[in-house]
This record gives structure tokens, C-alpha cells and sequence, in this order.
């Protein structure tokens, strides 16, 4: 496990996966993730299975929050590929349960991968993209220290419209500078 203030990181287990697709069949949590089509069990399973077989440091975690004496959870993590010559990844998060939204979880997420990624995987560059119309998560990203890079114009079409899509990312060097902040 990971464990942070509020929070822990934990694998994900086969037996998550009805939750998992519950959260990924709601448009309202969809909106800023590039999932289009209604997803089933037989989809998610074939995806746990692919992402069983890639390396351990590339699955999904599952963030749990305290309940009580025991952890719910409310969302998944994770980098999708890493680089091993350019020590880069590319991080994503999604919070599924809406009632654990704006609370602090989706940042404190995103600042325990930051020291996951460069203090155990020993990652020098960390990257994301993230819809312009999706300020709850550039916002929290901003608090934790990611740094826009750039925009590429229209780079997805939903719902009717195409959407700028913003490049973020955190260096090494910079996770130094603000990791005690
Ligand atoms: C995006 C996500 C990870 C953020 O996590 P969260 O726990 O809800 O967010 P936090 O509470 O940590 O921080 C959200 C911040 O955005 C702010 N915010 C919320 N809605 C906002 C809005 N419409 N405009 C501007 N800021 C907004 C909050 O006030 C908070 O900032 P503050 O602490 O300065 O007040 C989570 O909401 C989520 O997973 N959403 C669905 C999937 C998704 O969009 N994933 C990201 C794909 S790139």
C-alpha cells in the first residue's frame, strides 16, 4: 500500500471491477476522460486482463479514503506507460464516487503519485493532458505543482464540440523545489 494523509493506494483486485464500470458508465464522471461508448463487464474484464500482464509499476491503484475503522473506494489511479530511457510517464486519475469530490482526495491523489513516481520509480518527468473544460482537475493539478506546457487546439471532439486539450507536467527538479510546500 501507499499511504498518504488521507488516503491509501492499494492494486486493484478483479472484484472491483463491477464498481469500475459503474463509475465509467457515468457521464457526468466521463465527461473530461476519452471514453465515448458504453463500457460492460466483458470490456473491463478484458482490460484488467491486459493491464494484469503489463509491468507491476503500470497498473492501476485504487485510492481508498478512511470510513469508520475500515477504507472505501472511490476512485483509480495510475501511469500508463513509463519510459525507461527518458524516465517519463504519463499519469492519470479518476474519482468515480461523486460524493468524494472536492473534498482535497483528487489533489492529495495527485501529490502522492508525484512522490510515488520520482521517489520509488525514480521518474525524472511526469505528464498529463487534461480537457480545457475540465477546471476541478487542472486546478488541482495546479496545486500540486504540474506546469502547463501547451494546448493542442481541438484535439477532441465530444458531445458535438471539439475541446482543447492541455499538456501538464512536473519535473524532477521542480518536484525538489515544492515537495515540503
Ligand atoms: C478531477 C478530479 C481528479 C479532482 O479531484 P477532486 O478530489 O474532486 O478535487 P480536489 O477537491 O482535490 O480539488 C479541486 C479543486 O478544483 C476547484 N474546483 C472545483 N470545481 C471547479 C470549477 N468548476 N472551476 C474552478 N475550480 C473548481 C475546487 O474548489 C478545488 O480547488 P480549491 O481546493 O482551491 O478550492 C476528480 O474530480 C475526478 O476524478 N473527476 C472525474 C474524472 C476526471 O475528470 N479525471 C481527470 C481527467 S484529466
Amino acid at each position: 500500500m501507499i499511504y498518504g494523509k488521507r488516503i491509501r493506494l492499494r492494486a486493484a483486485e478483479r472484484e472491483d471491477l463491477p464498481k469500475f464500470v459503474e463509475w465509467m458508465n457515468d457521464p457526468e464522471v466521463t465527461a473530461g476522460l476519452l471514453m465515448r461508448l458504453p463500457l460492460s463487464m466483458a470490456d473491463e474484464q478484458r482490460w484488467f486482463d491486459g493491464m494484469a500482464q503489463r509491468p507491476p509499476a503500470e497498473r492501476v491503484l485504487v485510492i481508498e479514503i478512511r470510513e469508520g475503522d475500515s477504507w472505501r473506494m472511490i476512485g483509480t489511479t495510475g501511469f500508463h506507460e513509463i519510459n525507461n530511457v527518458d524516465r517519463e510517464s504519463e499519469f492519470g486519475i479518476s474519482i468515480g464516487d461523486k460524493s468524494a469530490w472536492n473534498q482535497g482526495y483528487g489533489t492529495e491523489a495527485t501529490r502522492l503519485m508525484l512522490q510515488h513516481g520520482f521517489e520509488t520509480l525514480n521518474l525524472n518527468r511526469i505528464f498529463l493532458h487534461v480537457h480545457a473544460d475540465n477546471p476541478r482537475a487542472i486546478r488541482a493539478y495546479e496545486k500540486v505543482g504540474y506546469v502547463h506546457e501547451g494546448c493542442m487546439r481541438q484535439a477532441v471532439y465530444k458531445n458535438g464540440k471539439y475541446f482543447d486539450v492541455h499538456m501538464m507536467s512536473v519535473l524532477r527538479s521542480e518536484w525538489d523545489q515544492i515537495k515540503d510546500k
